[in-house]
């Protein structure tokens, strides 16, 4: 059994899996109430929240598994050492290593986004390789294809903005609360699409995205005019999920694969899941709809790809620093 911690962002999060990937506990705590009256996450802030949080999330994680929290009978850490906010990032980095040298385990650092890729792995045992994964959250917008555990090309990303950023912008625009994305697909199921003309962007030959061209016109569109706040939400929610479902569908066009899943915190969001479920069927592929809980950031896929890393690298040094910029890089 490994034990995962996650600190990049605004959740603090622990988890106790084992190697047949079944989560025997997870446990999350976000400080975004505190982050809500300033349209996004305080690095300070959240930093602060982690260090007050950090111990009793573990300890209720261990609890929840039934493990002895002084001397619990598991075999690793894993803990997210990148990317993300690094203020955050050492928070848990640092009680990582701590417990590491308190129980004589070894820990491991374990990128966040291939952390998200494993996700899918722990909800679906029917899962196929190799499968295709839009990995899209506030910070980052990737297509990957997932060919084995641990070993993955990506095939395009933002060359901006990340989808979620996006929605979280356009909200703020709009005066919509935070998290913006879950506040415009709400209100997007009560407006029409296609009211306000936006351009679909990146129609190129390759898979990449770019969300800050569409931001823009929607600014721009809504500046003088006084078309409805729903029809405006409902507009810019289908130009997000044509843009991503188009790009989605040229990876599939290019890359046979068996499955399709969906990862990060825009996974939640209706229009995408809908268009998701519509193309898997076109190309005969069973789709992976994660819950809203593993949609977001937590700790059991943390644990799980590093129930993977520590077989096939071994663990990390004492002295392995945080890394706020790592690169999701291909692994084959
Ligand atoms: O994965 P996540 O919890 O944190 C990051 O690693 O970024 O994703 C948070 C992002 C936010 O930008 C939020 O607005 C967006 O996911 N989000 C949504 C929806 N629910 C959350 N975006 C669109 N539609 C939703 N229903
Ligand atoms: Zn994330």
């Amino acid at each position: 059994m490994v034990l995962g911690i996650e600190t990049s962002c605004d959740e603090t999060a622990a988890a106790v899996v084992d190697q047949d990937f079944h989560v025997h506990s997870s446990v999350v705590e976000s400080s975004i109430d505190e982050h809500r009256a300033f349209g996004g996450v305080v690095p300070e802030l959240a930093g602060r929240a982690h260090v007050a949080t950090i111990g009793p999330v573990v300890r209720r994680a261990l609890d929840e598994a039934g493990l002895n929290a002084t001397d619990p009978a598991i075999e690793g850490i894993a803990v997210t050492s990148g990317p993300g906010l690094i203020g955050s990032l050492l928070v848990g980095l640092s009680a990582a290593k701590g417990y590491s040298l308190a129980w004589g385990v070894p820990f491991v650092g374990v990128n966040h986004l291939e952390g998200h890729l494993f996700a899918p792995l722990l909800e679906a045992s029917d899962l196929e390789w190799p499968f295709m994964t839009l990995l899209v959250s506030g910070g980052h917008s990737l297509i990957v294809l997932q060919r084995e555990a641990g070993a993955h090309e990506v095939l395009g990303e933002t060359i901006d903005d990340a989808a979620g950023e996006a929605y979280d912008k356009i909200a703020r625009w709009l005066g919509l609360g935070y998290p913006g994305g879950p506040e415009i697909d709400h209100l997007a199921q009560e407006g029409t699409a296609g009211t306000l003309k936006l351009p679909v962007s990146m129609t190129g030959d390759d898979f990449d995205l770019s969300f800050s061209g569409l931001k823009t016109a929607v600014v721009r569109a809504t500046q003088h005019s006084d078309v409805a706040l729903a029809d405006v939400a409902a507009s810019f929610q289908a130009a997000v999920a044509e843009q991503l479902l188009r790009k989605l569908r040229r990876a599939l066009e290019h890359h046979p694969v068996k499955g399709l899943a969906l990862a990060g915190g825009v996974a939640a969001n209706s229009a995408l899941r809908a268009g998701v479920v519509e193309l898997a069927a076109e190309f005969a592929l069973v789709p992976h709809l994660p819950t809203m809980a593993m949609c977001t950031d937590n700790a059991a896929m943390i644990a799980a790809a590093g129930l993977y890393r520590l077989r096939a690298s071994g663990p990390s040094p004492m002295d392995l620093s945080a890394n706020p910029n790592w690169q999701l890089a291909d692994v084959s």
